[in-house]
């Protein structure tokens, strides 16, 4: 099994087919709302953070980049220029793309990238969902400063299932980086190390007063007491887990990747790259002239397979109270499940599927000195294949017949050599070389991202998954709907889509490291019989590659 996969490693892509079962929305990729058009120049700007300078890419010299709002039900067009040296391209993470795929954004997955001087249309309509998303560069690591907001209103006249706040507002975590991260990503990925990583830690661009020469460069929110202010979070950092609080104060956690969730309250906030959440910040009603701060600091779960470029044979996991406090948190989300807002949870299932996601190592090649692991160089994995990107896009070559040399479908429904996924990670950690062991290097969480569906989040739990103890214990009621979900350290979760939009949907863990090693997969789903089940054809400025 595993020699074919030693043939072919840097050339073939697996990917997994699905059909598309049963039932279709009947109100697929209708437009109920107006169309909105916004223009994104990629341009070079000079940006300065921790008094160092830099000049890099943006969108229309802006960091972070513009927001793009809208109502459920519009339609969305957007038009990116590439003015740059670098292929771009650009990703509405969290939209559904019913039937729109070609615009969904990942390069060499549904597209070619935008070429310097050339520019693409982005065209697509938002059904069923209201909230918050974010919009990010999706090639190499273009995303550390071509980011912003994807800001959902409800319809008109239409409310939220809670008070109207007072006021609103974006906030979007990132990273400041004072090298540039392609040359950092792209070292890591020649060398086998770990990229080295970045310098700060920002909110809204700005990375707050703990920092050398970072003084005046806080983003200050001006409050008036005693008023609901709807706070939209964006985890936009590259490769971190983030905590969030502001001193004094509890949120009501009152949505999630664009789906409402069940309020509820805590004064920690925990969001993985790739997450999205809103939520009620109410102020104090008496201190006039008093100032609270609010702090992003980073969950660590690695456990030196970042830092320290050998393997570890033992397995330090630690149940410390992050780990239990990250699943607690998570287990607060909870779908509203009402009438107006229900959990359409699949009950039955059509196909079932084991992923084992993790690090692990490829070898070095000859005449080179590697510095990952043992002499090796870091990798990661879905079912111990480390996914390789072709040279042309995954959807045109599924959409036009083309797959031959391209990718291929027998990619593993569940891990070929079982071993103890949570426990002493194997020996032989090497990804996708025919030996046994699939490999797993030490647990840290990943927050796996789907694009083209939400998936409802039906278990989760530490250790190995039981599927004969596990199941039962589902929540078939009210889980919550999202598009990402941090896997816990050591620990695994289970969550079910129904496979109803065709195309190539990318799926990875949202470290934009472990996306770098490999840690992604792709799913085609197939059209189905009926006329509205089947993709169109791709629009004609559809880059090339
Ligand atoms: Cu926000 Cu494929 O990513």
């Amino acid at each position: 099994m595993g020699s074919s996969f030693l043939l072919f490693p840097a050339i073939f892509t697996y990917l997994l087919f699905f059909r598309i079962s049963m039932c279709f929305y009947s109100t697929i990729a209708q437009q109920t709302g107006t169309t909105r058009h916004y223009h994104f120049e990629i341009q070079l700007h000079n940006v300065t953070r921790l008094c160092h300078s830099k000049r890099m890419l943006t969108v229309n010299g802006k960091f972070p980049g513009p927001r793009i709002i809208a109502r459920e039900g519009d339609r969305v067009v957007i038009k990116v220029v590439n003015h740059v040296s670098n292929n771009v391209s650009v990703h509405w993470h969290g939209i559904r793309q019913l039937l729109s795929g070609w615009a969904d954004g990942p390069a060499y997955v549904t597209q070619c990238p935008i070429q310097s001087g050339q520019s693409y249309v982005y065209n697509f309509t938002i059904v069923g969902q209201r909230g918050t998303l974010f919009w990010h560069a999706h090639i190499s690591w273009l995303r550390a400063t071509l980011y912003g907001p994807f800001i959902i209103l409800p319809k008109k006249n239409t409310s939220y299932p809670f008070a109207k706040p007072f006021k609103e507002v974006p906030m979007i975590f990132g990273e400041w980086w004072n090298a540039d991260t392609e040359a950092v990503i792209n070292q890591a990925l020649q060398t086998g190390a770990a990229p080295n990583i970045s310098d700060a830690y920002i909110i809204n661009g700005f990375p707050g007063p703990l920092y050398n020469c970072s003084a005046n460069q806080t983003f200050k929110l001006k409050v008036k007491p005693g008023k609901t202010y709807l706070l939209r979070i964006i985890n936009a950092a590259l490769n971190d887990d983030l905590f969030f609080r502001i001193a004094n104060h509890t949120f009501t956690v009152v949505e999630a990747d664009a789906v409402y969730v069940k309020p509820f309250e805590t004064d920690l906030l925990l969001i993985t790259p790739g997450q999205t959440t809103n939520v009620l910040l109410k102020t104090k009603p008496n201190p006039f002239n008093t100032t609270f701060l609010m702090a992003a600091r980073p969950y660590f779960t690695g456990q030196g397979t970042i830092d320290n470029s050998t393997a570890s044979n033992s397995l330090p996991f630690r149940q410390s109270t992050e780990l239990l406090f990250a699943a607690n948190f998570s287990n607060k989300f909870r779908s509203l499940a009402t009438a107006q807002f229900p959990a359409n949870v699949p009950q039955s299932i059509d196909k079932h599927f084991f992923f084992t996601v993790g690090l692990g190592s490829s070898p070095c090649l000859k005449n080179q000195t590697c510095q990952g692991p043992d002499g090796t160089k870091f990798a990661a994995s879905v079912n111990n294949v480390s996914f390789t990107l072709p040279t042309t896009s995954l959807l045109q070559a599924h959409f036009f017949g083309q797959s031959n040399g391209v990718y291929t479908t027998d990619f593993p429904s569940f891990p070929i050599t079982p071993f103890n996924y949570t426990g002493t990670p194997p020996k032989n950690t090497t990804v996708a070389n025919g030996t046994k062991d699939t490999s797993i290097l030490g647990a840290e969480s990943h927050p796996l991202h789907l694009h083209g569906y939400n998936f409802f989040i039906v278990g989760q739990g530490f250790g190995n998954f039981d599927p004969q103890k596990d199941p039962p214990n589902y929540n078939l009621v009210d889980p919550v709907e999202r598009n990402t979900i941090g896997v816990p350290s050591g620990g695994w979760v289970a969550i079910r889509f129904r496979a109803d939009n065709p195309g190539v949907w990318f799926m990875h863990c949202h470290f934009e490291v472990h996306l770098s090693w490999g840690l992604k997969m792709a799913w085609v789903v197939l059209d189905g019989n009926l006329p509205n089940q089947q993709l169109p054809p791709p629009p004609s400025d559809l880059p090339k590659c």
